[in-house]
């Protein structure tokens, strides 16, 4: 712990402003966490634990709106005098450290009470956690690898949402960092990985799968074939002949496999022909004509190869049964289409769903990689079905022990996440962000800048650092973290 300063005029109980010792503003950076010994360093009121935010550095003979005989000497060439020089620090107070942890401080934070810079064997982030149920993480606060990261064990079904604009480290986050604090506490972990590149280089072969050997189910299926055909050609008749030939789905698959060398082309073939008989069975001539027409339009739309994507047949119920198995696993989605990656999710969540409705706790984190396409700001068709059961997963996850981890490139708006499902997650971790994030209502500034921390700040980070806010940290003030990748 090194003497660096002394709190300035017009401290509150929750504002305080740091004035640094001569030559301290070479080495005490943004971030810093200090400790304040509140009325003196021999009988102080209390020691409040603070981060460092806002630095300023203020010269007034060096006023840039006005002239100045020191202004001139400087526009001649010459060095002007530093003499007057002052370098300030915003301190956010994070709380007054006590035996039961931190408390919130209601003392007012007395001027010239003196500030220390906390080192590496001072471990305030101990002085966080005490009192809390916490599971330690291997991120670290930027520029101490010694003070690893608490986590608030009893927060993590209040789901989480990862952001930050492309390359900045989310998918690697979440990897060595996020899931291994779900394993720690016992949580089952499963990935969907969007486009199979994100999580799948970073795992072992036996712990993905791929999407298309996952049966989906019969909703699901129609959901995907009524997303393919533009809604049956709009002809509810066609969708009443597709809806009876996916009832028994699965086995008609499992038949098709066993008894053909090309089962997408069987089962097509027999797809198409159950449609074209029922058709060819309507009585009424103009309704025939008129689903005969859709017929044609609907098979234009449809090729053999479409069907690849809900012929899997590993049940969800097996899928889920391995990962209770193997305690993590991922879902390479890579290559299929967006409506079977949607219609998988939702076999997906109703099943889970349905294990909370009777009573079970499920301990599992379920990671959303790419969540603006499960859930956009204006949900529509399939994708308003994702929402909604996102959003039915957080609500029940909370008291049955399932996390949703969501992560996206954008906070708000058009490239963030829904608006509704935004309101369930309770931690968020800000990397670096897009501009259009920068401001306004529920950005990441509105979560930050209460705190010290500007978008300028957020727009900068460099990769893997992240500011940790919400209810899993312990610490009431964000704090940034980062982490060091394990060396492939
Ligand atoms: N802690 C770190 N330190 C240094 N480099 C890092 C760190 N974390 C990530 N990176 C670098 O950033 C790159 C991108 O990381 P990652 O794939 O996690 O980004 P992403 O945010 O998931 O991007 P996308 O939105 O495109 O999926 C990594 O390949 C790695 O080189
Ligand atoms: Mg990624």
């Amino acid at each position: 712990m090194r003497f660096i300063g002394r709190v300035a005029d017009g401290a509150t109980e929750t504002k305080a402003r740091l004035i640094l010792l001569k030559d301290m503003e070479n080495h005490v950076v943004a971030e810093s966490l200090v400790l304040i010994k509140n009325g003196g360093e021999a009988n102080p009121v209390n020691e409040i634990l603070g981060v460092l935010r806002e630095g300023l550095g203020k010269n007034e003979f060096l006023s840039y709106t006005s002239y100045r005989p020191d202004v001139a000497y400087l526009r001649h060439g010459g060095e002007p005098s530093g003499a007057r020089e002052v370098y300030s620090f915003a301190i956010e107070p994070i709380g007054v450290v006590t035996e039961e942890g931190i408390e919130p401080n209601r003392a007012i934070i007395q001027p010239r009470s003196p500030v220390y810079l906390l080192e590496g064997e001072d471990k305030p982030l101990e002085y966080i956690a005490r009192g809390r149920d916490v599971v330690w993480s291997d991120a670290y606060i930027e520029g101490y690898p010694s003070w690893k990261v608490p986590f608030d064990k009893s927060f993590i079904p209040y789901h989480v949402g990862v952001y930050g604009s492309t390359g900045c480290g989310k998918s690697w986050f979440t990897r060595y960092i996020l899931v291994p604090v779900y394993r720690r506490v016992g949580y089952k972990v499963l990935i969907l990985d969007w486009s199979g590149s994100d999580y799948v280089p970073l795992l072992k072969e036996n712990e993905v799968v791929k999407l298309s050997e996952v049966a989906l189910d019969e909703e699901s299926i129609m959901s995907y074939f009524s997303n393919k055909t533009f809604s049956f050609s709009k002809n509810d008749t066609i969708r009443e002949f597709f809806d009876e030939f996916v009832e028994g789905w699965h086995a008609k698959v499992k038949e098709a496999y066993l008894n053909s060398e090309n089962p997408q082309e069987h089962l097509y073939k027999e797809l198409k022909s159950h449609v074209e008989n029922s058709i060819a069975s309507i009585e009424h001539r103009v309704s025939r004509a008129a689903a005969q027409r859709a017929l044609r339009r609907v098979f234009r739309r449809l090729k053999p190869s479409d069907l690849q994507p809900v012929m899997g047949v590993l049940t969800i119920e097996e899928l889920i049964a391995e990962l209770e198995r193997k305690g993590l696993l991922a879902i390479d989605m890579g290559g299929a289409l967006t409506e079977a990656k949607l219609g998988f999710f939702l076999s997906l969540s109703k099943y889970l769903y349905s294990l909370m409705e009777s009573g079970r706790s499920l301990e599992i984190a379920l990671i959303i990689d790419e969540a603006p396409q499960y859930a956009p700001w204006d949900a529509r068709g399939i994708q308003a079905e994702t929402c909604e059961m996102i959003k039915n997963l957080a609500a029940l996850g909370r008291k049955r022990m399932l996390n949703l981890t969501l992560i996206s490139q954008g906070i708000k708006g058009e490239i963030g996440v829904n608006a509704a499902v935004r309101r369930n997650l309770n931690t968020h971790f800000f990397g670096r962000i897009h501009p259009l994030d920068a401001s306004g209502e529920g950005g990441a500034s509105e979560w930050l800048s209460p705190y010290g921390i500007s978008a300028s700040h957020l727009l900068q980070l460099k990769p893997g650092r992240f500011y940790f806010a919400g209810a899993m940290n312990p610490s009431p003030v964000p704090l940034l973290v980062t982490y060091t990748p394990p060396v492939s």
